[in-house]
């Protein structure tokens, strides 16, 4: 297949050596009925040029509000970036003009959804719809404007392109729809894809599909691509990187091969145990982890895994790990991208992450604090404990 554009023509790596995307120190707020949501607080991270970098984390860790606050797409008034930076191929965005930050998203950085419906016009023909992107970012004359519409539908594998362009998105399947979608976010020839659960409200094989073109696409079009997800096995296949989000923290980063072998942050061990492994005749028993994620409007000071970690020592529950080398108490500042950090006091060992539980039966801190209460209670009542 000719290529109709090439994102890697000018997406190389800056020639400081930077990367395309630096995010800094983020965090965003968003007020509420309960008080302010601490949605991501502080994180920091890199996407190099034509990199697949996963990052995954159970539901309302922060993961799509990082994506929106990068995009500057927050909801407003309720979301609020409150700190960090965000410099993307050396702009900064955070102080880019409206009309600059609106051109950029799709030109350069494209977002796809995990509901096509959301980013599709219902009452738009898929042709116009496309057509409009292109004449919105160039000036592109109708005729050429639809022939790359045509192509890039093509590079999607969208069977009789130029017919379809007629119609409107019902006229779709589900499948069918998100390769619309994705040759929408694709058009302009972004340098960055963020893909924020892309399959999810598509059956397996479907997705199997979609991801795979995704990986095609940004392999052929040279565009980085963030993958986000809830499902630590999409992003496996899939991605060289991987950063776990934890009560909107990076609690845990490396390659995606480091990860899987050798995962040192209590919640990658417990969110690996909850997929089926295929190098373990898939016959795992998935185990979901225990307890609940923190309030976000309540913060607690330790580090907010404690609660739900049988790692857990008495130190997690006054003081939050930085995201450092794995047993390091230091923040890890300057080191290659791809290094393994981990933000934990205590990290599990290879066999303990094995297991999935702490050598030598140990009691995590909460429990131990919990059963002292206890007795405490018990003896204060007069009661054997
Ligand atoms: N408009 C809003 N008002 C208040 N809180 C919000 C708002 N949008 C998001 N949040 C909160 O921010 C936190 C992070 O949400 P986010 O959507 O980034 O989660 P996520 O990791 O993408 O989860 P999911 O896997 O369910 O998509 C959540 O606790 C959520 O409740
Ligand atoms: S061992 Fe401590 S720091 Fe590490 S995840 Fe558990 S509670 Fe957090
Ligand atoms: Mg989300």
């Amino acid at each position: 297949m000719t290529r109709i554009y090439d994102a890697s023509a000018d997406a190389t790596t800056r020639a400081d050596g930077g990367s395309l995307l630096q995010v800094r120190d983020l965090r965003v707020e968003f007020s509420s009925s309960s008080g302010r949501v601490h949605a991501v607080n502080g994180v920091s991270f890199d996407v190099q040029a034509h990199e697949l970098l996963g990052i995954v984390g159970e539901s309302g860790c922060g993961k799509s509000v990082t994506s929106l606050a990068i995009l500057r797409l927050l909801p407003k008034p309720a979301g609020r970036i409150t700190g960090g930076t965000v410099t993307f191929d050396g702009t900064d965005l955070l102080h880019l003009g409206d009309e600059a930050m609106r051109d950029l998203r799709g030109r350069q950085v494209a977002m796809i959804f995990q509901d096509p419906m959301t980013s599709l016009n219902p009452v738009t023909t898929i042709g116009e719809q496309l057509v409009e992107v292109v004449q919105a970012h160039t000036k592109l004359r109708r005729k050429a404007a639809e022939q790359r519409a045509i192509e890039t539908l093509e590079l999607v594998g969208l069977p009789n392109a130029k017919a379809r362009l007629k119609n409107f998105p019902h006229q779709f399947s589900g499948g069918m729809r998100q390769r619309v979608m994705i040759a929408m976010a694709l058009i302009m020839g972004p340098k960055l894809l963020i893909a924020d659960e892309p399959t999810t409200a598509l059956d397996v094989t479907i997705q199997a599909q979609i991801l795979d073109l995704i990986r095609r696409v940004a392999q052929e079009t040279g565009a980085a691509v963030m993958l986000i997800t809830h499902d630590l096995g999409v992003v496996a296949g899939m991605t060289q990187r991987i950063q776990v989000m934890y009560a909107g923290h990076i609690v845990e980063t490396a390659t995606t091969d480091e990860l899987f072998a050798h995962p040192r942050h209590p919640y990658t061990v417990g969110l690996l145990r909850s997929i089926p492994r295929l190098d373990e005749g898939g016959s795992r028993e998935l185990l979901p982890i225990e307890g609940l994620p923190p309030d976000l409007t309540r913060l607690p000071a330790g580090c907010p895994f404690a609660p739900r970690c049988a790692w857990a020592i008495e130190r997690c529950l006054t003081e939050n790990p930085p995201l450092g080398l794995p047993g390091s108490a230091e923040p890890a500042t300057g080191v290659a991208l791809g290094t393994h950090l981990a933000a934990c006091w205590n990290p599990a060992t290879d066999d303990e992450a094995r297991a999935g539980v702490p050598a030598n039966g140990h009691i995590s801190a909460v429990e131990a604090a919990g059963r002292e209460r206890a007795a405490a209670a018990a003896t204060a009542l007069g009661v054997e404990p």
